[in-house]
C-alpha cells in the first residue's frame, strides 16, 4: 500500500512539474523571438496581453491571428498562425495569463 502511494505521489509530483514547465517551453520554442514577458519586443509583452485579454481571445489569436488581430484593432497582422495541440495551447495561455499585473491599471 505504501509503495502504491509513493508511486502515486511520484507521478503526481512529476506531472505538476511538467505542467509548470510546459508553458515556458512553448513560449521559448515559438514565441520568444517576437514576445517577451514584460518588455515590448516585436509584439506586445505578455504582461500587457494578460491585462486586457481573456484565455479565449489569446487562444483565438494564436490559432488565427489574421482574423483576430483585426478585431483587436491592429492595422496589419505580422504574427504567423501556430498549430499547437490542446495541451500546448492551454499551457501557453496559462503562462501568458500568469504575467497579469496584480493591480489593474486604469486606461
Ligand atoms: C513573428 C513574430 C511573432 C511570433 C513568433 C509570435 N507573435 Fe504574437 N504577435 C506578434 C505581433 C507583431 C503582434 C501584434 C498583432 C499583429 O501583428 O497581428 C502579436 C500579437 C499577439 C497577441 C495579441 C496581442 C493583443 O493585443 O492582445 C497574442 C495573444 C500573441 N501575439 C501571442 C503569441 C504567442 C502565444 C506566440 C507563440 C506561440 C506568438 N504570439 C508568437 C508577433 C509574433
Amino acid at each position: 500500500m505504501k509503495k502504491i502511494l509513493t508511486v502515486y505521489l511520484f507521478f503526481l509530483f512529476s506531472f505538476s512539474l511538467t505542467y509548470a514547465v510546459e508553458g515556458k517551453k512553448v513560449f521559448e520554442t515559438y514565441c520568444w523571438g517576437c514576445h517577451h514577458q514584460t518588455a515590448v519586443a516585436f509584439g506586445p509583452p505578455f504582461a500587457e496581453i494578460a491585462s486586457k485579454r481573456s484565455a479565449e481571445e489569446i487562444q483565438a489569436m494564436i490559432t488565427d491571428p489574421a482574423s483576430v488581430s483585426k478585431v483587436f484593432g491592429y492595422k496589419r497582422n505580422a504574427m504567423p498562425p501556430f498549430k499547437l495541440n490542446k495541451e500546448e495551447l492551454e499551457a501557453i495561455t496559462r503562462y501568458i495569463l500568469s504575467y497579469k499585473p496584480q493591480k489593474e491599471e486604469k486606461q
